[in-house]
């Protein structure tokens, strides 16, 4: 049986609550003998800080390099407001993100059958609904130079941001689009702007050619992301997997993940580059929401994000596919049931805690066993 190593960071406010119902699921994976876990526990964001002064330490970065998987509850909170901006909550996700090298950034937008209703659009638009975003999380131009604000000789202003990509960096992303659809329904629809940037030539050109050199027997289809928004509130089921650049991604995934639910029930996945020795993937889950400052304490933290991130873990890290289709499963029927957190309550459903629904997506794996 393979021994996977799993990083633990629950981080602060809804973190530790969430994350503590995780840590019940994966012991009872490990019980089951689905897969054996060697889990280390480290601290990051407002609980680092307030143990250690730092964001994240030097020897729970090390940990994290170490790991197959880091599972990431949340950071940051209006009691860290006054802290220097290099040791803030956020610093310690950022940190992580750039030593790991974590360029794919991966949202699925999947429709819970008892949800549907509950969504803006209309129940035929989304139900069954399940598509998965993959941004550039690295590049383009939230990091490209020059970026700076200059005062022009006339006293005006002038404020530039630079979109940049290189073919290795598109490549890259282009490939995981791909790997990841061949687990799917095999079909990529790559979004850019040719039609006005460069980045966006370069990028159909790059797509286009590693489709035909290595994933010619696979779909894959160009549209210009200002369509890609208006055709994910249109018919979203034309979709599989959607790869993009980091900017249109920011937008994008965002756009996807409302198309059919609260915050609370967003998982995410961050992947690096693969090593040729081992074939691994550095990874992050972590669920999409914040620390929820206005909620942490109280017991109500809705915990299905953060449990739907774990079971990104076991497909995307540790190859245990069946185990995370029960996974997800369970979570369906539990919602089927008629149990919701607050976040997610609606008209003839039960609302208990974070607790409680950790206990019954556990009965419910019992129930699937
Ligand atoms: P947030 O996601 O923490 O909360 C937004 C709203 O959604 C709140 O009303 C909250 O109660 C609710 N909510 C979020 N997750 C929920 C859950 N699991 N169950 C039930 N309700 C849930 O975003 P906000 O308020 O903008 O930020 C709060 C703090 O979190 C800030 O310090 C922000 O910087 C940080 N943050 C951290 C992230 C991370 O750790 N990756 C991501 C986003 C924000
Ligand atoms: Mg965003």
């Amino acid at each position: 049986m393979a021994t996977h190593k799993l990083f633990i960071l629950p981080g602060d406010g809804i973190g530790p609550e969430v994350m503590g119902e995780v840590e019940k699921i994966v012991g009872w994976f490990g019980k089951q003998g689905v897969a054996s876990f060697e889990i280390e526990r480290g601290l990051v964001g407002g609980a680092a800080y307030d143990a250690h002064g730092e964001a994240i330490s030097n020897s729970d970065m090390a940990l994290a390099q170490a790991a197959d998987a880091v599972m990431f509850g949340s950071v940051g909170g209006p009691k860290w407001a006054d802290v220097p901006y290099s040791k803030r909550p956020e610093a310690g996700l950022l940190r992580l993100r750039k030593a790991l090298g974590l360029f794919a950034n991966l949202r699925p937008a999947i429709c819970f059958p008892a949800l549907a209703a509950a969504s803006s659009l209309k129940p035929d638009v989304i139900e069954g609904l399940d598509i998965l975003i993959v941004r550039e999380l690295t590049g383009g131009v939230y990091f490209g130079e020059p970026k700076e604000i200059v005062t022009l000789e006339d006293g005006q202003q002038r404020a530039v941001d630079t979109q940049v990509y290189t073919t290795s960096e598109i490549e890259r992303i282009t490939r995981v689009a791909f790997e990841l659809a061949k687990t799917r329904r095999n079909k990529v629809s790559s979004a850019e702007k040719h039609n006005v940037m460069k980045s966006g030539v370069l990028w159909k050109q790059v797509v286009t050619r590693i489709h035909k050199a290595e994933f010619a027997s696979m779909e894959l289809e160009h549209v210009l992301a200002d369509n890609c928004a208006m055709q994910l509130v249109r018919w979203p089921k034309q979709y599989d997997v959607i790869v993009c650049d980091n900017l249109f991604g920011d937008i994008l995934s965002d756009v996807a993940a409302m198309l059919t639910g609260s915050l609370g029930m967003l998982p995410s996945a961050s992947l690096g580059a693969e090593d040729p020795a081992t074939g691994k993937r550095k990874a992050l889950y972590e669920p999409v929401h914040g620390s929820a400052p206005d909620i942490a304490g109280t017991g109500a933290a809705n915990p299905i994000a953060t449990i739907s991130s774990f079971s990104m873990a076991l497909r995307y890290s540790f190859q245990a596919i069946e185990a995370a289709d029960m996974l997800d499963k369970a979570v369906t029927n539990v919602l089927a049931s008629g149990l919701r957190t607050a976040d997610i309550k609606s008209d003839n459903t039960h609302v208990i805690g974070t607790t409680a629904m950790g206990a019954a997506i556990l009965k419910e794996l019992e129930h699937l066993a």
